[in-house]
C-alpha cells in the first residue's frame, strides 16, 4: 500500500466503521434504485459551435429609430422592427424603447427594452433594483460634461457607437450589426480593434487576458467530478469587462458592464464581440476610466457598490477538509497547528457535523452539542472561530414516516418559503442534494428571510458558531426536475452517483498519486497506480446510460420554452442542457418569476439573505459569508471561493487569473482550496501553493474526504515554509485592512495585476504568474513543480522604479523587460518592495488578535528621490459601525518622516521600529523626534547602517508609549 494512502487510513477506517450503521450514510446505490430519468437530461445542438444554426445577423431585419426626444442627460427613442420578423430562437418583439442616459462625467448607460411592458412581463424583462444595484443618474449630469459620447444612424438599421469626448476613440460599435431582439433571444454583436485586451468576464479558470477565440458562457453550474475545467461557465456570473488600449506609450482603458442574469454567451472573436443572451434586456454602462484602477473603482462605486470590510479576523488563515469526524478530531487538528507554530484562526467545518447532512442539525455523538460548546469555548478563548458549511437546500422529510421529524422543513412549509415545481401547482419543487430529497428556499421573498434569519438565531443559541460558507448555491441539484416529487418516502436517500469517500465504491480512496509524484517517488506512485486498478475492477463506475439527443428546438410564437429554449447556451454540462445539475429552468419562485430568468442569482440572493440573517444572529459584528455563486454586486456583502479546485500545478496556476477577475468583478475577499480540493497533493505542490495563497484574501485549505491529508504541518517542508510566508502575512495585516478599507470606500482592489500599477508598459498586459497586493508588494509565486528558480518581470524600472527584495531590503538590480531569475528553494518566496512605499506592521501574533497587540514598526522603501509615503486605517477591526475610526497619512521626504492622524480610535501601542530601506548617500548619526506636538526621549534608541543603504532605528518604544497614532509623529534624521 503506497505510503501517502496510509497516512490517510485512519480516518477513512472511521469513515467506514461509521457507515455500517443504518441509514449514514443513505445507502449507495439508492434503495430503491431511483428512476434512471433522475441523473439523465437530453441534450440540444449547441448553436455557438454549430455551424448550421441560423444565423440572426442574416435573418434577422433589426430595427429603425423614430420619435427621437432628447434632454440635456438623456435620449430616447422608439425601435421598430425594420423588416418581417425572424422568429429564430424566440419570438421577435416588434417595438422597443432606446433609452441613454448621461449618468455621470464618466458613465453612459444604453437600455433598450420592450415597449409595452405590462404587469405580467414586466419581470421577463427588467432586472429589479432589489436584486442588484441598477445606477441612475447623478444629479447636474449632462451630455456636455460627459467624457463619453453616444451616436447612432438608422442606415442600413439602428446601429449605434460609444466613443470618447475629444478624441472621438470609438470604444463600443455596433455599426454594420443588427440588434436582435426576441423573447428568448438577444443579439448584439460590437467591433472590436485587432488584438484586442479584455479582462474580467468572471467566472471561468483561464488566462488572465481574454483569448480573442474564445465563448464565455454565464450559467452557474458545479460539476462533481471536475468542478475546474479550464475555459467553461463557472459558479458565478459577472458580466463585466475591462478594456486597455496601448498607443505610444501610454495606454488608455475603458470598461462595459451588461445588467442581465439570463443564461448567456459571450462570443470573443477576433474582431468583434457578440453577446447573447436568452432572455432579459439589453441593459449596458459604460465607463470612461481611463485608466484599468479608475474603471474598476467605476465600475465598484457608481454601479455595484463597493465591497464589505471584512473584520480583522477574517483576514487570518483557516484549515478545513471533509472528513473531520468530530470535535476531538477538529481538536487535534488545533492542536497540531499550535505545536507546529502555525497560525490558524478559524476552522470551516464541512458537512460531517451535520445529521444526515440536514442542514441545522448535529450528528451524534460526534458532533454532540454540549461538547462542541465546551470545544467552541476553549476555541473563541483562544481567538479562533468556527465557522460551519451551509447548504441552502432543505431536507424534505419522508410525509408518512412519524420518526422522521425534521422541524427546519415544516418551518419552512408553514411560513410557505419554498420554491415551487411550476406555475400553476402549490406543489413544492424537491430536487437532490447531499440530504437527499429537498426542497429550496425562494430567497427572495420575505418569508424565507424570515425562516433562514429564525434558524440562525437558534442554531447560535446552541452553538456560538462565527459564520457560514454558503455551499452549492448555484443553485445545485443532482437529478432531473422536480425529482422528488412523489417520492419524498424514499428519503433519506443518496445522490445518484457514489460520493467520494463512499465504502466499497470506485471513489471510496482517491489513488490517483500526486501529479510530480511519479518524478519524486516512481516506486510509491507505481504502488498507487495498482491499487487504483485494483478499486476500480472491483467497483467499476457504472456506465451512464446515454444521453438522447434533442432536435434542436423550433420557437413558437408567443410561447416561452424554459428548459429547452431553441438558442442553447454552451453550458459545459452534458448536452449543454439548462435543466441538468440545477434547479430546473422551470421552477417557479413565490413572486411568480421562474428560475429561467433567475438562475443566475440564486448564490447572490441567498448570500444576501445569509448575510442578513447573521446580523440578527450575532448582532453587531461584520459578518462572515462565504458564497460559492456569485453575481454583481455580492461582494457587498459576502465573499467568494473558486471553487472545487484540483490538486494540480495548473489549477494553482490559473487561481491568479480567476482572483484577478474577482478584483474587477467587487469581490475582493477570494481565495481558492489551497494545496487543492479533488486529489492528492504533496509536500512541493502544497508548499508552494501555501505561500501563494498567503496573498489571497481568504486564505484556507480545504481537501476532499477520500484524499491524503495536506494540513499545512503533515510535510516538515511544509510547515517551515508556511511558518515564514504566514509570519509575513500576519505583519502585513494593517497594510493588508487598509487596503479592503480602500476598496470598502473607494472601489480600490487588493490584489492586483502588474499592468492595472504600471499601466502604460505594454509588456504586462497578459502578465498573470506575478501580481501586486496593493500598490507596494510584488509576488513571484513558483508555480512549477521541482523548480528553485522563477523569472519575473520588475516593472516601472524603465522609467525610474526602484525595487526592494523583503527580506534582505537590497535594491534588485533589473533592467526594463528583463525577465529576471530569482533564486526560490522551497521554503523562500521572491516578494519585492516598491520603492516609494511606507508600511505600516506589527510583528505576527499566533492569530490576528495577538498580532494586533504587538508594537508598531514602519517600513521606508525609498524611491529614486529619497521619498515615500503610505497610508493607515484603524478601527475596532470587527463592528459593523465602528465608534471610532483613525486615518494616518504617513510621509517621508529630505530626512524627515511626518505622519497625520484624524479620527479617534487609539491601540495604545507605541512605534518600536523603522527600517529604511534605500538609505544611501548621507549617512545620519542621530535624530529627534515629536509625537503630538511635545519632543520625545529618544534616549535609548538605537541606529545602526546596514549593508546596501538599510538604515535600522529599533527601541523606540518609550517615546511614543501613548499610542504612536494618538498624535501626529515627525521625525527628523540629522
Ligand atoms: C462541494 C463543495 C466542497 C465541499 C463538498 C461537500 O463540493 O464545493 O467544498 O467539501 O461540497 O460539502
Amino acid at each position: 500500500m503506497p505510503a501517502f494512502i496510509k497516512a490517510m487510513l485512519p480516518a477513512l477506517l472511521a469513515w467506514t466503521v461509521s457507515a455500517q450503521k443504518p441509514q449514514f450514510p443513505p445507502a449507495f446505490p439508492p434503495t430503491p434504485a431511483l428512476p434512471s430519468s433522475v441523473n439523465y437530461a437530453p441534450s440540444i445542438t449547441p448553436n455557438v459551435l454549430d455551424a448550421t444554426a441560423p444565423n440572426a445577423q442574416a435573418e434577422c431585419p433589426g430595427y429603425r429609430a423614430s420619435n427621437i426626444r432628447e434632454t440635456q442627460n438623456s435620449l430616447t427613442a422608439d425601435l421598430v422592427l425594420a423588416g418581417e420578423a425572424c422568429d429564430l430562437y424566440g419570438y421577435d418583439i416588434h417595438e422597443l424603447t432606446l433609452n441613454v442616459e448621461y449618468q455621470a462625467k464618466e458613465r453612459l448607460s444604453v437600455k433598450i427594452y420592450p415597449r409595452y411592458l405590462a404587469s405580467n412581463n414586466e419581470s421577463l424583462y427588467t432586472l429589479s433594483p432589489d436584486l442588484t444595484p441598477q445606477p441612475s443618474a447623478e444629479e447636474g449630469s449632462n451630455k456636455a460634461g460627459s467624457d463619453l459620447v453616444f451616436t447612432w444612424s438608422n442606415d442600413p438599421s439602428f446601429q449605434f457607437r460609444v466613443s470618447r469626448a475629444g478624441s472621438g476613440e470609438v470604444l463600443f460599435d455596433t455599426f454594420g450589426k443588427k440588434i436582435v431582439f426576441e423573447d428568448q433571444f438577444l443579439e448584439l454583436v460590437t467591433s472590436m480593434v485587432p488584438d484586442y485586451n479584455i479582462y474580467g468576464l468572471a467566472e471561468s479558470l483561464r488566462a488572465f487576458r481574454l483569448p480573442n477565440k474564445f465563448t464565455q458562457t454565464f450559467w452557474n453550474a458545479y460539476n462533481l467530478d471536475n468542478d475546474n475545467i479550464l475555459d467553461v461557465n463557472g459558479h458565478s456570473t459577472h458580466p463585466v469587462y475591462l478594456e486597455t488600449r496601448y498607443s505610444n506609450g501610454t495606454s488608455k482603458s475603458h470598461g462595459v458592464y451588461a445588467r442581465n442574469a439570463h443564461g448567456q454567451d459571450w462570443l470573443l472573436r477576433p474582431d468583434s464581440i457578440t453577446y447573447r443572451t436568452i432572455g432579459g434586456s439589453f441593459e449596458f454602462y459604460f465607463l470612461s476610466g481611463s485608466k484599468p484602477k479608475d474603471v474598476i473603482s467605476q465600475y465598484q462605486t457608481g454601479v455595484i457598490t463597493t465591497p464589505y470590510l471584512p473584520a480583522y479576523w477574517h483576514l487570518g488563515f483557516q484549515q478545513n477538509r471533509w472528513g473531520y469526524l468530530n470535535w476531538t478530531n477538529l481538536q487535534d487538528v488545533i492542536d497540531a497547528y499550535a505545536d507546529a507554530g502555525i497560525q490558524l484562526e478559524a476552522f470551516t467545518n464541512d458537512l460531517d457535523y451535520l445529521n444526515l447532512n440536514r442542514i441545522f442539525t448535529h450528528k451524534d455523538p460526534q458532533y454532540n452539542v454540549e461538547e462542541g460548546q465546551r470545544f467552541l469555548e476553549r476555541l473563541h478563548a483562544s481567538g479562533q472561530y468556527y465557522l460551519p458549511i451551509l447548504d441552502p437546500n432543505v431536507y424534505a422529510p419522508a410525509p408518512e414516516n412519524q420518526t422522521d421529524i425534521y422541524p427546519p422543513y415544516d418551518r419552512g412549509v408553514e411560513l410557505d418559503v419554498y420554491i415551487r415545481s411550476g406555475a400553476n401547482t402549490s406543489e413544492y419543487y424537491y430536487g437532490v442534494l447531499w440530504n437527499g430529497f429537498s426542497a429550496y428556499p425562494d430567497f427572495m421573498s420575505p418569508a424565507a428571510q424570515q425562516f433562514w434569519t429564525e434558524q440562525f438565531v437558534e442554531y447560535h443559541e446552541q452553538l456560538a458558531y462565527d459564520g457560514w460558507w454558503l455551499d452549492v448555491s448555484d443553485a445545485t441539484s443532482f437529478c432531473t426536475g422536480s425529482c422528488g416529487t412523489g417520492m419524498l418516502d424514499e428519503n433519506p436517500i443518496h445522490v445518484p452517483f457514489p460520493l467520494p469517500g463512499d465504502p466499497n465504491t470506485s471513489v471510496a480512496v482517491d489513488y490517483r498519486y500526486p501529479e510530480a509524484f511519479n518524478l519524486t517517488n516512481a516506486t510509491e506512485a507505481a504502488s498507487a497506480s495498482a491499487s487504483l486498478a485494483s478499486q476500480s475492477s472491483a467497483y467499476p463506475t457504472p456506465t451512464a446510460t446515454p444521453t438522447p439527443v434533442l432536435a434542436r428546438t423550433l420557437p413558437t410564437p408567443g410561447v416561452r420554452n424554459l428548459t429547452f429554449p431553441p438558442y442553447a447556451i454552451n453550458n459545459f454540462l452534458p448536452g449543454h442542457s439548462l435543466v441538468k445539475q440545477v434547479l430546473s429552468p422551470d421552477a417557479v419562485h413565490k413572486n411568480g418569476m421562474t428560475e429561467y430568468e433567475l438562475h443566475n442569482l440564486y448564490g447572490h440572493t441567498s448570500a444576501n439573505a445569509s448575510y442578513h440573517a447573521l446580523l440578527q444572529a450575532i448582532p453587531g459584528k461584520r459578518p462572515w459569508i462565504q458564497s460559492r455563486a456569485t453575481f454583481a454586486g455580492t461582494g457587498n456583502f459576502s465573499g467568494h471561493w473558486g471553487g472545487d479546485t484540483n490538486s494540480k500545478w495548473g489549477n494553482m496556476y490559473f487561481g491568479i487569473s480567476q482572483a484577478l477577475q474577482f478584483a474587477i468583478a467587487g469581490i475582493p475577499y477570494f481565495g481558492v482550496e489551497t494545496c487543492g480540493f479533488n486529489g492528492n497533493a504533496d509536500m512541493q505542490l502544497c508548499t508552494r501553493w501555501m505561500q501563494l495563497s498567503a496573498w489571497f484574501p481568504l486564505y484556507r485549505n480545504h481537501n476532499n474526504r477520500n484524499t491524503i491529508a495536506q494540513e499545512a504541518y503533515r510535510w516538515s517542508t511544509t510547515a517551515e515554509a508556511t511558518r515564514r510566508i504566514m509570519d509575513i502575512r500576519y505583519t502585513l495585516l494593517p497594510y493588508t485592512y487598509t487596503l479592503f478599507h480602500k476598496a470598502n470606500t473607494a472601489g480600490e482592489t487588493v490584489l492586483r495585476a502588474l499592468a492595472w500599477e504600471f499601466p502604460d508598459e505594454e509588456d504586462l498586459k497578459a502578465v498573470e504568474t506575478q501580481f501586486m497586493s496593493g500598490p507596494s508588494i510584488l509576488v513571484t509565486p513558483v508555480l512549477e513543480a521541482l523548480a528553485t528558480t522563477v523569472k519575473g518581470l520588475f516593472p516601472g524600472v524603465g522609467s525610474g522604479t526602484i525595487w526592494y527584495d523583503w527580506y534582505s531590503l537590497q535594491k534588485v538590480d533589473a533592467i526594463a523587460g528583463e525577465n529576471k531569475t530569482l533564486q526560490a528553494p522551497l521554503v523562500h518566496q521572491p516578494i519585492h518592495v516598491r520603492g516609494g512605499s511606507i508600511i505600516p506592521m506589527q510583528k505576527a501574533g499566533n492569530t490576528t488578535k495577538t498580532s494586533r497587540m504587538m508594537p508598531w514598526s514602519l517600513l521606508i522603501a525609498l524611491d529614486k528621490n529619497g521619498e515615500a509615503q503610505g497610508e493607515l486605517y484603524l478601527d475596532d477591526g470587527i463592528s459593523i459601525h465602528p465608534d471610532e475610526t483613525k486615518n494616518v497619512e504617513l510621509r517621508f521626504s529630505r530626512g524627515i518622516l511626518s505622519t497625520k492622524v484624524s479620527g479617534e480610535y487609539n491601540d495604545g501601542l507605541s512605534l518600536a521600529n523603522i527600517t529604511i530601506a534605500g538609505a544611501h548617500g548621507r549617512q545620519h548619526r542621530g535624530w529627534s523626534a515629536h509625537h503630538g506636538g511635545k519632543a520625545c526621549d529618544t534616549q535609548r534608541a538605537k541606529m545602526m547602517y546596514g549593508e546596501g543603504g538599510v538604515l535600522y532605528m529599533t527601541d523606540l518604544g518609550e517615546s511614543t508609549r501613548d499610542g504612536i497614532w494618538s498624535g501626529d509623529f515627525e521625525m527628523r534624521l540629522h
